[in-house]
């Protein structure tokens, strides 16, 4: 079993040695927290799109899609609070002249101390052996209690700063834990300041008198400013929805982890828009379905977790993410908010425009709540992958790369191979292919010898692979291989199609 830093190693250097995703502007050294999805990666991103917007939008009939522009209205991002509060605390270090997100800063600190309680309960483990109590020698060990004290004391005195925009705190907690750049190992720091995720940028030529707009940095607002045309269109009444796929911008400092943290990348984003007053039991009912959602997958129920929020932004009255468990640990997959009816009455009072419901039942006008849903596109991307890699050591003793990918989301459903390519094998197998790739992405192959053909599909995650040998040409049968178990089955060619469908329909299994 390999460690979870060298299994995250392994993920990123497969991705790009099977084309799956390559850094942007590889030629010119890359560009820094921006990725290029490549053959394979496009066709499972879009495989994760379609499997969302079939949930969402398909599957509730009081769901209907979007797609707004990237560009908007300034005055959007003024309502919406991004352009006063979107901003992580910087801080610098005048030698290295590094720049880091002060919270980073410290929660790397607090990560190192949490290192030190694992060591202690790993050491502890090892001399005890089976009658190990490890919550009893947490609550008792003199060195873990003080270490989880220093870790609660240092998070409730970040956790004020930041909530109150302290940053002379934020800083002063930073000196006092001698806290040092990684680079030059100095603490010779600035003071903390504000610093915009947004990326800006100038529409009209300047003598026209260009503004200043933005890259959106959520898709949400695309929603909100489109409620009135959706509901007066589109025939809904609350409770409904309006999701959306689309790209999303910000400029992040602590850019790490390939595609957990990209400065571009890609929201699923739902708003439902609800009477006030029932907007706690809709998230509650959206928790669960999105839940649900991942688990469809096929991916167990233990590495997934719900984090509630606790501290809540102002606009929200409840909030969670669900986790995933990465290589490098539990984190944030998707949020569910819910966000009062602060968007809509705010675009409200800037636009000047009503943004209401009259709701005949009740006689009454009211602004909507909201209750959202919101995943990236490409940290599920990374979530399938960090699952489906797998290094196994097979019977015979040889080695294999495996993505055991939900099939339902592979980007290659099967690989059509003749056994040889000669005695009319390969014209049998393109007949097949010529079937199968109306419905289905597949692929033809008949380089090299069959053991490494199957190696190339188990490396990209094809669910199946068809061979097509002599006694096809008389029995019209072929052998299909299953990816992951490998177990090959004589079939008939007319049973293919119902096989491939019944493995991967997203229907099949899925509690959408
Ligand atoms: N409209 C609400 C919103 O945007 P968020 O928690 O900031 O909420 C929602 O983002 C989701 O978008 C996250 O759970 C994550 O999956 C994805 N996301 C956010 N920032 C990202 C980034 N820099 N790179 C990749 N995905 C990101």
């Amino acid at each position: 079993m390999i460690q979870n830093e060298e299994l995250f190693k392994a993920i990123i250097s497969h991705s790009k040695e099977y084309g799956f995703i390559f850094p942007s502007s590889e030629i010119y050294d890359g560009l820094s927290a921006v990725y290029d999805y490549g053959q394979y990666g496009v066709e499972l991103k879009n495989n994760i799109k379609n499997y969302w917007w079939k949930a969402m939008v398909q599957m509730h009939e009081n769901i209907v899609g979007i797609d707004s522009a990237i560009f908007m209205h300034p005055t959007v991002w003024k309502a919406s609070g991004h352009v006063d509060a979107f901003s992580d605390p910087l801080i610098d270090n005048k030698d290295s002249k590094k720049r880091y997100r002060a919270d980073v800063l410290l929660e790397d600190h607090i990560a190192k101390i949490e290192e030190k309680v694992n060591k202690e309960v790993e050491k502890a483990a090892k001399r005890f052996g089976e009658s190990f109590n490890e919550e009893m020698f947490c609550q008792t060990n003199e060195r873990v209690v003080n270490y989880r004290k220093q870790i609660v004391d240092i998070s409730e005195k970040m956790n004020n700063a930041l909530n109150i925009n302290d940053f002379e705190a934020l800083r002063q907690l930073i000196v006092d834990l001698e806290i040092v750049c990684p680079v030059s190992g100095s603490r010779n720091w600035t003071d903390v300041r504000q610093f915009n995720l947004m990326f800006a940028t100038q529409m009209g030529a300047a003598a026209d008198g260009a503004s200043t707009i933005y890259l959106r940095p959520e898709t949400a607002q695309g929603i909100f400013v489109n409620y009135l045309n959706v509901q007066k269109t589109g025939r809904v009444k609350p409770p409904f929805g309006i999701a959306q796929i689309g790209k999303a911008f910000r400029n992040e400092i602590v850019a790490r982890q390939f595609i957990f943290r990209m400065r571009e990348f890609e929201q699923m984003e739902m708003q439902y828009f609800v009477r006030p007053g029932e907007e706690l039991d809709w998230y509650e009912y959206w928790k669960e379905q999105r839940m649900k959602w991942h688990l469809a997958m096929g991916i167990p129920q233990e590495k997934f977790r719900f984090h509630v929020h606790e501290k809540l932004a102002h606009y929200a009255n409840a909030a969670c993410d669900i986790e995933f468990a990465f290589p490098f640990g539990f984190k944030e997959l998707e949020g569910i908010h819910s966000r009062t009816d602060f968007d809509l009455s705010a675009h409200q009072q800037y636009s000047g425009k009503k943004l209401q419901y009259f709701d005949q039942e009740r006689n009454e006008s009211y602004v909507p709540y909201v209750v959202e849903t919101s995943i990236g596109v490409d940290r599920m991307f990374l979530a399938v992958l960090s699952h489906a890699y797998c290094e196994e050591k097979l019977d015979d003793g040889t080695e294999r790369v495996v993505l055991r990918i939900p099939p339902m989301l592979a980007p290659v459903k099967a690989a059509v191979l003749p056994l040889v390519k000669k005695d009319g094998l390969p014209e049998k197998a393109r007949e097949i292919m010529d079937i199968l790739k109306q419905d289905y992405l597949c692929q033809y192959d008949e380089k090299d010898a069959i053991g490494r053909r199957y190696r190339r599909q188990d490396a990209i995650g094809t669910p199946y692979c068809i061979t097509i040998d002599h006694q096809s040409l008389t029995d019209n049968c072929v052998t299909i291989r299953e990816r992951d178990s490998m177990q090959q089955e004589r079939i008939a060619v007319e049973n293919i199609l119902k096989i491939i469908r019944e493995k991967v329909s997203a229907a099949n299994g899925a509690n959408l």
